[in-house]
């Protein structure tokens, strides 16, 4: 079993194979998702509001996006590890974003870095390349943007905001990265983009033509609650299997019919015997 690296990655596009991507946030699953082939986790800083019940990404901090990195990572024997800059990790300083890049690789132990952004963040992008890690880009709707854009809407949709995109692509092709999310943007855009950059596109919300795709591992295993943006497709619906679960093991206990002695552990006879005989007589 081969490890995927970013090598990998970036030459899994000139073979023409799709990259497959799931965002998730801990060990056991990353087992689950590691054993069924998929090539890469990212430890996306949706960790916020999926897993820590923030209201968005921006309140996540940098150690919680390294312990929750650090049990991916013992979880991805094959999977390619990438950690996810938040809020506040890499905007203020070049040195802010090599130091907390390098916090995933030497702490988290991921294998490369994600960042948000394009023409603005491109000199803070090409250090920590330049720092030996690898950086995969982030394009369209980035939500630790959100306050600029007014909001979670599709990005992209105009001739001049589609064209700012592409020409943020090449810019982050020309310092280096090793493949970019396309997030919330037209297919005809991301299909674009695609065409024009030799770096594998990864594409959520951005339609069918990018060289891979990537989803939230809760949306995908329909753990997310009824309503799901468009882009979501679930392909189990685990929220009522889960919550039936629960419902049982509550009706069990309540009635007294969970543990049975079939779920108990059983002491030899003699043993039982003698421990009465001594507490009698003690008494
Ligand atoms: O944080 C995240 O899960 C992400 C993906 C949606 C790409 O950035």
């Amino acid at each position: 079993m081969e490890k995927i690296t970013t090598k990998t990655i970036r030459e899994m596009k000139d073979r023409g194979e799709r990259v497959v991507m799931v965002a998730a946030y801990d060990y056991s699953t990353a087992c689950m998702i590691d054993g069924a082939g998929v090539d890469a986790i990212l430890v996306g800083d949706s960790l916020a509001n999926v897993v820590l019940g923030y209201k968005d990404t921006l309140s996540v901090t940098m150690d919680e996006m390294i312990h929750h990195t650090k049990a991916v990572s013992r979880g991805a024997k094959r999977a390619l590890v990438v950690g996810d800059m938040p809020f506040m990790s890499y905007q203020a300083s070049t040195e802010d974003a090599i130091r907390n890049a390098g916090r995933f690789l030497k702490e988290g132990r991921a294998e490369a870095v994600k960042v948000e952004g394009g023409r603005s963040m491109i000199k803070k992008i090409e250090a920590i390349i330049q720092s030996g890690i690898p950086v995969m880009g982030h394009l369209g709707l980035t939500p630790q943007w959100f306050h600029q854009f007014g909001g979670f809407r599709v990005r992209g949709k105009t001739k001049s905001a589609a064209h700012a995109i592409l020409k943020d692509a090449q810019r982050l092709e020309r310092v280096g990265v090793f493949s970019i999310v396309l997030e919330c943007v037209p297919w005809q855009l991301a299909k674009l983009v695609t065409e024009k950059v030799e770096v594998p596109t990864i594409g959520i919300g951005a339609g069918p033509y990018c060289d891979g795709q990537v989803l939230v591992i809760h949306d995908l295993l329909g753990l997310s609650g009824p309503h799901v943006p468009k882009f979501v497709k679930r392909y189990v619906k685990l929220d009522d299997t889960v919550t039936k679960a629960l419902a049982d093991f509550k009706r069990e206990v309540k009635a007294g019919k969970f543990p049975t002695l079939k779920h108990s552990y059983d002491m030899p006879r003699e043993e039982m015997r003698k421990l009465l005989r001594e507490f009698r007589r003690r008494r």
